[in-house]
């Protein structure tokens, strides 16, 4: 590829070129037939948008806020693994951006750079991922460090009761990791911690009522970036069903093929309070370190700031359920 990327998308094919395959594959791949993958993406692009003609628009405000925290936008970076695999500053680099941008990142569990080294480099607010390990005197450890270290809540990642590929990786996770962990271990959890906790991977209503009961503070609708169970439906198509359920009692917030800012507008109409990106942070970072993922959230940013003008809502609130149609309501 040759000249400048022009959106999200393009950063991909910039990414393939700049890593080893091995790499470029465990970063852009998913579960199996990579169904669900590919839905995550193309179930977007069967909801439309309703705009809205002669609102005043001439000033768009983007900014929202997340446990209380102002952004500058409802869009933030995605825990993923092993970031040293993309680019040698690894999480630093991916810090740094979201700093610039004023966002929040979620540092994963897997990450290759410290809880400590992530911190001491830059100003962002972050948040940490967490799984937990059959050893819990481990896990409340590393609660216990992230909380000293000034992240302000945890994100308990609970669809990775194992992994799915084969590789040394998941056959050491598959071996630490709690398999066993449900409803009653927030209690524990929250036991340990004074951090808010938030649950990644929820997909049902049903469960969503149960996160709200046992008390979290948000709900996070992710099938993993189609990476755990293969013929998931595509976030995006689940979202509502767990905004319903949850009745306005905890936020959402949602990831799984977001690549365009009309994606996060679609999500927000749909409830979502913001958005993570997954691998699209990884490939900006993949293809040009720190400033390759400021690029990318500045895309994503610049493109959701426009699709806001042209459907007539200067804030994040203004976006409603009427700003979208599904297919099956195009329909009938
Ligand atoms: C992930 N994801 C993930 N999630 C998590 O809770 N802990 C983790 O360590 C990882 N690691 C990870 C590695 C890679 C390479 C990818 C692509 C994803 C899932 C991630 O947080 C998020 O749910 C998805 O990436 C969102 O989908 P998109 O934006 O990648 O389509």
């Amino acid at each position: 590829m040759v000249g400048e990327p022009l959106n999200v998308n393009e950063f991909q094919e910039l990414a393939r070129e700049a890593l080893p395959k091995m790499y470029n594959d465990f970063y852009a791949g998913g579960a199996e037939d990579q169904y669900t993958l590919k839905e995550n993406v193309e179930a977007f692009r069967r909801i439309m948008i309703w705009p809205r003609i002669l609102v005043d628009v001439s000033r768009i405000d983007m900014s929202t806020t997340v446990l209380g925290y102002k952004i500058s936008a409802p869009i933030l970076i995605a825990p993923t693994a092993l970031h040293k695999l993309a680019h040698p500053e690894g999480e630093v680099a991916t810090a740094r951006a979201a700093a610039a941008c004023k966002t929040i990142m979620v540092l994963s569990f897997a990450s290759s750079c410290t809880v400590v080294e992530v911190a001491s480099s830059c100003q962002a607010v972050r948040f940490f991922q967490l799984y937990v390990y059959k050893q819990r005197e481990i896990a409340a450890v590393l609660v216990q460090r992230a909380e000293r270290n000034g992240y302000k809540a945890l994100v308990l990642t609970v669809d990775t009761p194992r992994l799915d590929n084969g590789s040394n990786l998941a056959a050491y996770a598959n071996k630490a990791m709690d398999a066993s962990i449900c409803w009653k271990d927030i209690e524990w959890l929250k036991s340990i911690t004074n951090l808010p906790i938030l649950i990644k991977g929820v997909l049902t209503g049903e469960d969503a009522i149960k996160a709200a009961e046992v008390g979290v503070a948000g709900i996070m609708v992710s099938n993993h970036g189609a990476r755990q169970l293969d013929y998931t439906d595509a976030t995006i198509n689940v979202l509502e069903e767990v905004v319903h359920a949850v009745r306005g009692r905890v936020p959402v917030f949602f990831d799984g093929g977001v690549r365009r800012g009309t994606d996060i507008f679609k999500a927000l109409a749909l409830g979502a309070q913001a958005v993570l990106v997954g691998r699209p942070v990884i490939f900006g970072l993949a293809a040009k370190g720190e400033y390759g993922v400021r690029q990318v959230i500045q895309m994503l940013k610049d493109e959701l700031e426009l699709t806001m003008a042209l459907s007539g809502c200067p804030s994040v609130k203004d976006i409603t359920r009427r700003h979208v149609r599904t297919e099956r309501e195009r329909l009938h």
